[in-house]
């Protein structure tokens, strides 16, 4: 693995989190490269349900180190309340955990002014977590960074001369009127006081391992067609979730990355508003998220669900760079007679080759459909390939197929020889319980009693 990139191959939620939690077990390092508590990854664990959202997955290894790397945006409080229900899970992080001063923190009022923003039409429909205006305040440079948690002064000067501006943008948000810098303080410091003593060099850390020949794990948020410049704009989230946000989000060269590792469902689901050519028409949908339990992590949202989009993957594997893909949930579709699979879109009564990553255009897009027999029997309980019934193997080999060669199989190198490795192009990873995907031919992936859990 040396450097391994998990990247989620469709709109979010695709697994991430259950995938990264199963390398994690032959990494030295986890890092987190985007986004923010936008984020959701619920582990179940004895019936009861962890949600990690700024956390980078590997967390739930014994001993494992888990970084947050300069891309993501941190929120101080939702951060603590995260390590808190850690502990109810047995989980001490804080001697494992590392943050990137130069990560930027999110405060009460980036959630104040976009729930505004949110209101009416054209709104995104965000997780209403503050994530797009604290990118903005760092983009536009008036933000504050982790890294300033260490100074009362700097912090407050910062945010007072960040609410003159928000209250002559925003006079219709009253909050900000009684917001302060000395008061935000007052709320952050509590948090500041542990967070501090662990901010690290992430780079520094991360390129100090890798000399040493460690092994590397960089976790993706979201999905490629959530990635601020290459989804469909503007119905996107505000950092970049494809794999080129990985080195810039923790400091690596692109050189470092060894590999990067897709994650899709066997269909697909998306949260918020935008165009999703092949969405179900909501009484298949609502069959379709009762049986893969589709709804937000974060939010609790229920799922727009559909069908898989062939033309979006092969995006997604192109903008990526894809090395391998895995595609989760697949018995999620055991209960359908028939499966459709979006294969190409028309526009203007002409064909469409690629996805467009534009939201107006991709909305002017008429999906075209292939249909497949679906396999008529449970596979929930399969752990091998060959295991699987003919028609799930063909289904799975034949969106391997419609990916085209542009992704191609790692040849692994020669110290990762004896450990597992994907096998096949594509993987197929179950959704729960697990331990099925991810297979060597030389040995199976122990799947850590923690991971077992649906990811959502
Ligand atoms: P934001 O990231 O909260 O600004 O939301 C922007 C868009 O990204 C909205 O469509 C959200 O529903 C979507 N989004 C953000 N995070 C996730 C996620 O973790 N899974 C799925 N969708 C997400
Ligand atoms: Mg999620």
């Amino acid at each position: 693995m040396p450097c391994t990139v998990v990247v989620g191959a469709q709109w979010g939620d695709e697994g991430k989190g259950k995938i990264v939690d199963a390398l994690s077990a032959d990494a030295d390092l986890v890092a987190r490269y985007q986004g923010g508590p936008n984020a959701g990854h619920s582990v179940i664990r004895d019936g009861r349900t962890l949600v990690l959202h700024l956390v980078p997955s590997g967390i739930l290894h014994p001993g494992r180190r888990c970084l947050i790397g300069n891309g993501v945006v941190v929120d101080p409080a939702r951060l603590t309340d995260e390590l808190h229900a850690l502990e109810t899970f047995g989980i001490d992080a804080r001697p494992r955990l590392g943050l990137s001063p130069s990560a930027h923190v999110i405060l009460p009022y980036h959630r104040e002014v976009e729930a505004v923003a949110e209101l009416g039409p054209g709104a995104i429909g965000t997780t209403g977590r503050g994530i797009g205006f604290a990118y903005r305040d760092k983009a536009a440079r008036v933000g504050v960074r982790l890294g300033d948690l260490a100074d009362r002064e700097v912090f407050t000067a910062i945010v007072d001369r960040r609410l003159v501006r928000l209250r002559q943008e925003f006079p219709e948000v009253a909050s900000l009127q009684t917001m302060s810098g000395p008061a935000l303080w007052g709320q952050v410091q509590p948090h500041a006081e542990w967070i501090v003593p662990r901010l690290t060099a992430v780079s520094h850390e991360l390129h100090q391992s890798l000399a040493r020949g460690g092994r590397v794990l960089l976790e993706g948020a979201q999905g490629t067609l959530l990635d601020l410049d290459h989804g469909p704009w503007p119905f996107v989230t505000s950092s970049p979730a494809s794999a080129a946000g990985a080195p810039l989000g923790v400091g690596l060269g692109p050189r470092a990355i060894d590999r990067v590792i897709g994650v899709s469902k066997a269909y697909a689901t998306r949260v918020g508003n935008g165009p999703f050519p092949s969405e179900m028409p909501e009484a298949e949908a609502a069959r379709l998220r009762e049986a893969g339990e589709e709804y937000g992590a974060t939010t609790g949202r229920p799922r727009r669900c559909g069908w898989l989009d062939l033309p979006a993957l092969r995006y997604a594997a192109r903008v990526n760079g894809l090395d391998a893909l895995i595609v989760t949930k697949l018995d999620v579709l055991d209960s359908f007679e028939e499966i459709r699979v979006a294969v190409g879109y028309e526009r203007i009564g002409r064909p469409v080759e690629e996805f467009p990553p534009d939201a107006r255009i991709l909305s002017e897009c008429t999906p075209r459909f292939r249909t497949l027999p679906g396999w008529g029997c449970s596979t929930r309980a399969i752990r091998r390939w060959q295991d699987l019934p003919p028609r799930a193997r063909d289904y799975l080999e034949w969106i391997e197929g419609g990916l085209k060669s542009r992704c191609r199989e790692t040849a692994p190198p020669a110290h990762d020889r004896d450990r597992p490795r994907p096998r096949r192009w594509s993987q197929h990873l179950r959704s729960e319980p697990r331990g099925g995907g991810l297979r060597g031919e030389t040995r199976r992936v122990a799947v850590p009693r923690s991971t077992k859990g649906l990811c959502r």
